[in-house]
């Protein structure tokens, strides 16, 4: 790797444990903030009740519908809970055109009415009345499994006339307009809620859920006596309720600034939601590739990368997709090809070995960055549940076409807590449909016994 090439991103890519460490004390102080009453609304990390309590004991069962918003994919399942960790799911992706990504709400509710009218068709079974879990994976405040307020737009969405609606209602509204199906709808649950529920059916000591795909985010089992927001006659010492972090907002008011770069500052200005995210813009699908992009810009623009020639490709906004890095990245031992195929289907005319090498090394930079910074939030997660050992269930695109994640992510979370904890990630299996299901399955049990 060329040393011009390194002396422009380690000092902007490489965070030592020392920084590290003060990301922790500020994200722990985020997270009090949010949990607290009187500092909530200045929290960055909001920490919204998410009113599921139980987790799964593997005897639930039923028939459920799920919604699974806010992922790459729109997605409508139908999911048979048989037991004894035993299920059934039938599903469909739908698109969602860009228009209405960014139109308005109503045309949003509208078409997922549309669509869940048209599985249930499909599937036969329009003439039942079955509950729905719907994965809604954008920040609300719960005041009950049924009702989620929108607080805002995160990712590629921003539709007119959602925020501060109840999303439910707005769901429950086209449906009516439509009047072809009877759907109940049981729960909203956020997808990090999804997927610790999905992992906690078979690993009953899984106590937190992180989404590392477009967006990012976390969520954990925090006692209710710490969960202020969280309105119960008694609570228990022993009492648990799962709260959803937002971490991706982590930064919004500042506290990222000491290590933000003018590429994450790029990337923001440019973005759908200029001021928010910053956390998640520093690490997740949606912006990994385009970081990666800005890097490989500036260096041309340098000399040090392409004979200082770019593409028409490389010089426009999320045209290097964060596929890229990850098939960059492999480990396969023609590495050097893959870079090489990338960059010429960019347009980039015959990359030297030299480039691909250097390609490469801002794609690792980028990439470590992210896995560390996600494994500073986990650590400090752990510690502050204080549970030696724990099961971490994780989802989303990075996670999982990533070569590397894992194992970066992995080797600093040991570094930055003392090494008498352990805890190991799991890949959760469908949070969006197994997870919603369950949500919407130990929500008929809660009432059970509250009645
Ligand atoms: C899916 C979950 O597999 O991962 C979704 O079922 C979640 O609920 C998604 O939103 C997140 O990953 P991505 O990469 O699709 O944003
Ligand atoms: C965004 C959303 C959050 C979601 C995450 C992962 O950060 O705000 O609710 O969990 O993306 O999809």
């Amino acid at each position: 790797v060329s040393s011009n090439i390194k002396k422009i991103v380690d000092p902007k890519f490489s965070l030592d444990n020392e920084t590290l460490k003060e990301v922790m004390v500020k994200f722990e102080r985020e997270i009090k903030k949010g949990l607290k009453r009187s500092t909530h609304s200045s929290a960055e990390t909001k920490c919204f009740v998410t009113f599921v309590q139980d987790l799964p004991n593997g005897t639930e069962r039923g028939k459920f519908l799920a919604l699974d918003l806010g992922g790459t994919n729109f997605r409508v399942l139908l999911i048979h809970l048989k037991g004894e960790e035993d299920y059934e799911f039938q599903s469909k992706i739908f698109a969602i055109p860009q228009n209405i990504m960014t139109g308005l709400g109503v045309e949003l509710f509208d078409h997922i009415a549309k669509c869940l009218a048209e599985f249930a068709i499909e599937m036969n079974i329009q003439h039942e009345v079955l509950p729905l879990g719907f994965t809604f994976s954008f920040p609300c405040r719960q005041n009950g499994l049924t009702e989620g307020l929108l607080i805002k737009w995160t990712k590629g969405f921003n539709c007119k006339g959602v925020v501060n609606q109840n999303v439910v209602e707005l769901l429950e509204d086209a449906l009516k307009r439509r009047n072809d199906i009877k759907i109940l709808i049981c729960a909203i649950l956020n997808d990090t809620t999804g997927t610790l529920m999905s992992c906690a059916w078979k690993h009953h000591d899984c106590k937190i859920g992180v989404i590392l795909g477009t967006g990012s985010n976390a969520c954990y089992l925090e006692r209710t006596t710490n969960a202020e927001l969280f309105e119960k006659q008694n609570k228990f010492d022993d009492e648990k309720v799962v709260i959803n972090t937002e971490w991706g907002a982590f930064g919004d008011f500042g506290s990222l600034d000491f290590i933000t770069t003018c590429y994450d500052k790029e990337v923001d200005h440019h973005s759908l939601n200029p001021g928010n995210q910053i956390f998640e813009k520093m690490l997740s699908g949606m912006y990994l590739g385009e970081l990666v992009r800005l890097v490989l810009v500036h260096l041309t623009s340098q000399g040090h990368l392409f004979n200082g020639q770019i593409s028409k490709q490389l010089s426009t906004q999320h045209q290097f997709f964060t596929k890229f890095v990850s098939e960059i990245e492999t480990e396969a031992e023609d590495s050097i090809n893959v870079v090489r195929k990338v960059l010429i289907d960019l347009g980039i005319n015959e990359p030297s070995d030299e480039d691909c090498v250097n390609v490469r090394y801002v794609c690792e930079s980028v990439t470590r960055r992210s896995a560390h910074l996600v494994a500073t939030a986990l650590a400090t997660l752990i510690l502050r549940m204080g549970d030696p050992d724990i099961t971490i269930g994780v989802d989303g695109s990075v996670y999982r076409h990533h070569p590397k994640f894992d194992d970066l992510m992995t080797k600093k979370v040991k570094e930055l807590i003392p090494s008498n904890y352990r805890f190991k990630f799991v890949l959760s299996e469908d949070g969006s449909g197994r997870g919603a299901a369950l949500v919407a399955a130990v929500a008929s049990r809660q009432v059970q016994y509250t009645n």
